[in-house]
């Protein structure tokens, strides 16, 4: 696409422009972020208003029964699930990424009782590294990207990857890791926090053992939204969670004195769900509906394609160097952008009507979501950053005040 009519010519014809009407976005502003925090869907306001004024208003607690409330996370672990590539019970949305990642090494250490090693790679995301650091009786072994395929060995228990990588976007191969865990003896844990609603998944497929992942992000389901866990079914009855609270009990209702985990996935809980949450999240993944993975991960190609292109040849190469492999198969959906003066150059960007984010030390990112993005938004963002580029702006003193979150 050279011109931007050659952009608006690609968005008359996208099949997936429509569903761009399923989103409220802010008039003139270009949202290229939805890889941190999905917009609001449309349909969220009014479910969540029915579920405040119907279900808790009116029907109070009988709507636990009377709603599904109680079984909500795994009503929506089963739609979760179509989009990653789980077939049925084998998805529970719960918890956060983190509190869940907690649970499935926890889970697959007890599972290899002669090892304790979790091997991860550097670049994994922080929480990640956290968790695994404050797991008891186990070891955080970390490798480099590129070394971490022959880091797999017979010591590992699990090796645990964010399948997109949340600075550069670099995607794993996951059926070609998870056998080689798998020939080592040891399990593989994915986080799908960047996967998840932005490219297709096959963790049956794919012999994949645990999965976590946000449902704030492409799923759409608002601001700390409820994340989800996997378990591959051939595994759930041998699993343990550490966190033994009385909604993963077989019967939480007969209140008895001893744990007993409930069958199947629902042992993964622990407490109360938090439903007006999960109403949104519903609304979120309710934004998928009828559309196909494979049409959303050509359209995320054919944009961030067009991004990379473009940034190519309006912004100066000896300033701006794209950290994000250009290979369609090591990419994920977002593009990321090395720059001495990252910050402040997207706060800049930001006052200017395009939001992306910027990681530490030097990123900016840049998501593109299938869903609501266009092809004359991704033009209309790099003339924006030529632009700044070219005035110098963001070399402002105001640009560089750091906020909490960047
Ligand atoms: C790969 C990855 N894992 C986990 C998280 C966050 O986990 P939590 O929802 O527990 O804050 C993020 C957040 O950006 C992430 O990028």
């Amino acid at each position: 696409m050279d011109t931007r009519e050659d952009c608006l010519a690609a968005d008359a014809c996208d099949p997936l422009a429509p569903c761009r009407e399923r989103f409220s976005l802010p008039e003139g502003v270009i949202y290229l972020d939805g890889n941190s925090l999905g917009p609001l869907p449309r349909a969220t306001p009014a479910l969540l208003n029915r579920a405040v004024k119907e279900e808790w208003g009116r029907d109070l607690i009988g709507s636990w029964n009377k709603h599904g409330w109680i079984s909500l996370p795994e009503t929506l672990g089963d739609r979760l699930g179509a989009l990653i590539g789980a077939g049925p019970r084998q998805v529970i949305v719960t918890d956060s990424t983190s509190v869940n990642l907690y649970k499935l090494l926890h889970a697959a250490l007890t599972l290899r009782p002669q090892r304790r090693i979790v091997l991860s790679e550097e670049g994994n995301f922080p929480t990640d590294l956290y968790i695994a650091q404050g797991l008891e009786n186990a070891e955080l072994r970390l490798s480099s990207r590129a070394g971490l395929p022959a880091a797999i060995d017979e010591s590992i228990a699990v090796v645990m990857l964010t399948q997109v990588d949340y600075r550069t976007g670099a995607l794993w191969d996951m059926k070609s890791i998870t056998k080689a865990a798998h020939d080592a003896g040891a399990l593989i844990l994915w986080d799908l926090s960047h996967s998840a609603g932005a490219l297709p998944v096959d963790l049956d497929g794919c012999d994949v053992d645990f999965a976590v992942g946000c449902g704030y992000k492409y799923l759409n389901g608002g601001p700390g939204a409820p994340a989800f866990l996997y378990i591959a079914k051939r595994l759930q009855e041998s699993v343990r969670t550490p966190l033994s609270g009385w909604m993963g009990h077989a019967a939480p209702f007969d209140f008895g004195t001893a744990y007993a985990p409930a069958p199947g996935i629902r042992r993964m809980l622990c407490g109360t769900p938090s439903v007006l949450a999960l109403r949104a999240l519903e609304a979120g993944l309710a934004s998928f509906a009828g559309i196909d993975m494979a049409a959303i991960r050509r359209k995320s190609l054919a944009l961030s394609d067009l991004f990379m292109t473009l940034a190519e040849q309006r912004l100066p190469g000896d300033a701006f160097e794209i950290v994000t492999p250009r290979e369609e198969r090591r990419r994920g959906s977002q593009v990321s952008i090395r720059h001495g003066g990252a910050y402040a150059f997207m706060q800049a960007l930001i006052e200017d009507g395009v939001i992306g984010d910027f990681r530490s030390p030097d990123l900016m990112r840049f998501g593109f979501a299938p869903l609501y993005t266009r092809f004359v938004d991704v033009w209309d963002a790099v003339e924006r950053m030529a632009a700044i580029a070219e005035d110098e702006r963001w070399r402002q003193k105001r640009y560089h005040r750091r906020q909490a979150v960047t």
